[in-house]
């Protein structure tokens, strides 16, 4: 069916559409953040199309290797899929914004006992990995030529199978590498979860507009206010601890000795951060989840 004969069929004008996964974690954990930034949706068993409620947004549900093509095609205006395939789909889209979920490693794997110090010593040997496109820029470009061995999963077995020298695999936890006693040889890339965009979209500010909410999301989730008491004559060396986004918040406490200061912190720094705080003369230091933002 056309984009026009789609459309009519629906009888109404072309929304956007997003693709997100179908299946697996990545699904759960996209349609969770869309749910966060406002576009919430409800699908109903095995349909591939989900109307949002409050937006003329369209979310369709697909392959997550398939995204990066068909937002190049223009089969869907933006999509939820790992950087790791927009990489090795070769496509040219635009990566709007990294969703700070699904982070992992690419990298050249051998077996644990393997007499191997350095990727040049697996020159002439075989390589299984499902991102032939990566690993044979990444290996060429170190002058290292390999029989690739092109699957599209359980590349981690290969070399017990008598597949393969060496792998080319994600590495998120290191639990499937140490299962199979394999070690890293060498990390070819770092990815995440991405927001990915087509070059000529339709309705540009409404696409910004998902962005801007999106990124509301994402800045909130590795984010937390923190609000605290500190002696004036602390302040300086308070704000040196807590700079904020911009600059903190600074407010003369009914004591003059005293000011109260709010500012924002990285998450995964607040303990740290709360520690030092207290150490130069903070007191009743409060961490506050934020749940969206806007800067
Ligand atoms: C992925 C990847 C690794 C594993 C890494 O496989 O290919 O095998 O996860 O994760 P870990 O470091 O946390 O163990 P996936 O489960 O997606 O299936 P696949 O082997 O079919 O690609």
């Amino acid at each position: 069916m056309t984009d026009a004969v789609h459309d009519v069929a629906r009888g109404s004008e072309r929304l956007l559409r997003i693709g997100v996964p179908s299946k697996g974690r990545l699904a759960d954990l996209a349609a969770e953040l869309l749910s966060d930034a406002g576009l919430t949706f409800r699908r109903t068993d095995r349909t591939l199309f989900a109307r949002c409620r409050d937006m003329p947004v369209e979310v369709t549900f697909l392959r997550t290797d398939d995204i990066p093509v068909l937002v190049a095609e223009n089969a869907i205006d933006l999509g939820i899929t790992g950087a790791d395939l927009v990489a090795e789909s070769g496509v040219d889209v635009v990566e709007r914004l990294e969703l700070g979920i699904g982070s992992c490693r690419l990298a050249l794997c051998v077996a644990d006992d393997a007499p191997l110090a350095d990727p040049a010593a697996l020159h002439g040997k075989r390589v299984a990995t499902s991102f032939p496109r990566i690993t044979r820029r990444w290996l060429g470009d170190r002058g290292v030529d390999v029989h690739l061995v092109e699957l599209s999963g359980s590349v981690e077995i290969m070399i017990a199978l008598g597949v393969a020298d060496a792998v080319v695999d994600l590495v998120e936890t290191g639990s499937t590498l140490a299962a199979n006693r394999l070690r890293v040889l060498a990390d070819i890339g770092r990815y995440e979860t991405v927001l990915i965009q087509n070059r000529d979209v339709a309705d540009a500010e409404l696409v910004d507009r998902i962005v801007r909410r999106l990124q509301g999301i994402v800045i909130a989730r590795s984010w937390s206010l923190l609000e605290y008491n500190v002696p004036r004559s602390r302040l300086a060396e308070a704000e040196q601890v807590t700079p904020g986004f911009h600059s903190p918040t600074v407010m003369q406490l009914e004591d003059p000795a005293w000011c109260a200061v709010r500012a924002m912190v990285r998450r995964a720094e607040a303990h740290a951060i709360m520690e030092r705080l207290e150490a130069i003369g903070a007191s009743a230091v409060i961490e506050t989840t934020i749940t969206n933002c806007r800067l």
